[in-house]
């Protein structure tokens, strides 16, 4: 079911007492009754930010989680550990684990399935390089990555995916894409989940755009048709820019 959505991705930053802070922060503040909220937090305070958040409309998600359900894995998280902590959220495929953790949309297609497997839902993030819209090759670049990577799904698997698109030149940068920039790449991402499934799966996924949305750009972004919502980094760090970013809706 497509929904308007604010993530917020805080990667690896704050100590216990901010991130606590940070919550219940949020927690007074008034957010849109038609906005879904979740916040990724570092791992190690997913346990107590989902007690936090519990009985609120805050929900908690991981940054990222194991292809493996157990086992010799050292330093990784599972599935199940997540869900044990009340966790049925996860991001996959940040443009930052693509680049830094050397994940490929092959590694991305296991995670997807061993996520799915478990009855997780998935945030999935995907986007260009600026080398590549820069050759105008970002539409192939983002239709082989949702190929690779989600398109061996069947179409009742889909309610478990959240799309969300975020060009790599825009991420921690300042610079935006332009509200048309990511219309133009929402609606073709809708066209090419038409083409592989059909319409209806197509209008059903929430599509969110991420890269430097901030509380002054969120609702001209979010106004456009196709974009679902959003998923924020550095904005998604403050209290007051966070819960302007959910209420620009
Ligand atoms: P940014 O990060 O909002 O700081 O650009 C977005 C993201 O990486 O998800």
């Amino acid at each position: 079911m497509r929904n308007h959505i604010v993530a917020g991705n805080w990667k690896m930053n704050l100590n216990a007492a901010e991130s606590q802070k940070l919550i219940e922060d949020l927690k007074s503040k008034k957010l849109s009754s038609d906005v879904r909220v979740a916040i990724a937090t570092p791992a190690v305070y997913l346990a107590t930010a989902a007690n936090q958040t519990a009985n609120t409309k805050i929900g908690v998600a991981a940054q990222n989680m194991h292809q493996a359900d157990s086992g010799a894995f050292t330093g990784e998280i599972s599935a199940s550990m997540l869900k044990s902590i009340g966790v049925h959220t996860t991001l996959l495929g940040h443009s930052e684990r693509r680049a830094y953790f050397h994940e490929t949309d092959e590694l991305l297609a296991e995670k997807v399935n061993t996520a799915l497997k478990n009855g997780m839902e998935i945030i999935f993030c995907f986007g260009e390089e600026l080398d590549e819209r820069k050759s105008e090759s970002h539409f192939d670049v983002v239709t082989t990555q949702l190929r690779n990577a989600l398109f061996h799904l069947d179409a009742s698997q889909w309610s478990q995916i959240i799309l969300a698109y975020e060009p790599v030149w825009a991420i921690g940068t300042g610079e935006t894409a332009s509200p048309e920039q990511a219309q133009e790449m929402h609606a073709h991402i809708r066209a090419v989940l038409a083409a592989q499934y059909d319409d209806a799966l197509a209008q059903s996924i929430s599509i969110l755009y991420g890269g430097s949305v901030k509380p002054a750009n969120a609702q001209e972004i979010f106004s456009q048709p196709d974009v679902d919502g959003g998923l924020i980094g550095g904005a998604s760090l403050k209290a007051d820019d966070f819960a302007a970013i959910v209420n620009a809706f």
